[in-house]
């Protein structure tokens, strides 16, 4: 019998809907939510209020899409954590609701294995996943971590961010330069048209796998700082090849600790997800390194960079496979966590 799974994704400003059925993406919903814009950052109250507004037609729309009933579904399955509490709720409420109207069984999922499995979902029984154990390099704009996966429910984090993540680091530098938020699109777009090797910005000497983006942040404040007393018109006249050089220093502190994480673990594989594995360069920068050391590289569809729902489905499909199901009393949970 086929198993049929929804998933459902509100742990931070997307409201997101997926169906997968046998491990086949039939269908992935998301609502983004533009009222964050002019403040520069997430409201955490903003978005779990925008989540209720959306949530029903994204749901709907994801099961129209599929092209099946709900009475077809065999589980719910949706995020618990880590993310914005308030978010949160809106979509374990909902799922919670849907699974007990429907008497079908509930599984929650961690956002961040969500990422970790997005390789799995597959179009075309024919796609290509990984096998196991293979690393991946989860960056987006609240982590930055190498992790270690052995199988779908065993993973082991080798390395994170001891203080910004490499989606902050876009962000913040991007905002000195006075470019909207989020700034890593903007700097990917800009570093196209510049010179990486320009300017030099000042690089983490951190031990071991872990990673550290506050020293760069903190270089390329005050190189701008500096360049602007003499020429006020420096960030202008200098925007793409500050992009491009940033953009190739964040780049070389990824892959350095990525080497020395594959050099460890002799993995075969290496996989990259979370927002900031949209980036060109960084996912150029990941093919090619992958490419001079006989690995093999696994680059997301940029539709599954961000965050969606396919990969809750298809990290609840494992779970589901294996009936490792949710009972009601389970709260939603905000901090990190593997
Ligand atoms: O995974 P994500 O959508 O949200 C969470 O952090 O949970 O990641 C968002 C981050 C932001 O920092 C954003 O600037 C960054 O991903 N990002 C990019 C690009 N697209 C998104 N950074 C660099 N280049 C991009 N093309």
């Amino acid at each position: 019998m086929s198993v049929t799974i929804l998933g459902i994704e509100s742990s931070c400003d997307d409201t997101s809907a997926a169906v997968i059925r046998d491990g086949l993406l039939l269908s992935n919903v998301i609502a983004s939510q533009s009222v964050h814009e002019e403040y520069g950052g997430v409201v955490p109250e903003l978005a779990s209020r925008a989540h209720q507004q959306n949530i029903v037609p994204v749901v709907k729309a994801a099961l129209d899409r599929a092209g099946i009933d709900k009475k077809e579904l065999s589980a719910i399955a949706f995020t618990r954590g880590p993310g914005l509490l308030g978010s949160l709720l809106v979509g374990t409420s909902f799922a919670k609701g849907m699974s007990l109207g429907l008497r079908i069984p509930l599984v929650d999922v961690n956002h961040l294995h969500g990422h970790v499995l997005s390789h799995f979902i597959r179009k075309e029984v024919s796609d290509t996943v990984p096998e196991y154990p293979f690393l991946t390099l989860l960056i987006s704009g609240g982590n930055s971590q190498l992790i270690l996966v052995r199988g779908y429910n065993d993973m082991e984090i080798l390395g994170a961010t001891i203080d910004d993540a490499a989606g902050e680091a876009f962000d913040k530098c991007a905002k000195v330069m006075g470019l909207p938020y989020p700034g890593g699109p903007h700097i990917d777009r800009l570093a196209k048209e510049g010179d990486p090797s320009r300017f030099k910005f000042a690089k983490p000497r951190i031990p071991a796998l872990d990673y550290s983006f506050s020293g760069l942040k903190t270089s390329f404040l005050y190189t701008l700082r500096d360049a602007v007393k003499l020429d006020p018109d420096f960030v202008e006249k200098n925007r793409a090849d500050l992009a491009a050089s940033l953009q190739r220093t964040i780049i070389e502190i990824l892959i350095d600790k990525l080497d020395k994480a594959v050099k460890q673990t002799g993995v075969k594989s290496v996989a990259i997800g979370g927002g900031v594995s949209a980036n060109s360069g960084v996912r150029q920068a990941v093919a090619d390194y992958c490419d001079r050391n006989g690995l093999k590289a696994f680059i997301p569809e940029r539709a599954f960079t961000t965050d969606n729902a396919a990969m809750v489905a298809i990290a609840g499909y494992f779970k589901y496979l294996d009936r490792q199901f949710c009972g009601y009393d389970e709260v939603p949970f905000a901090r990190v966590t593997v």
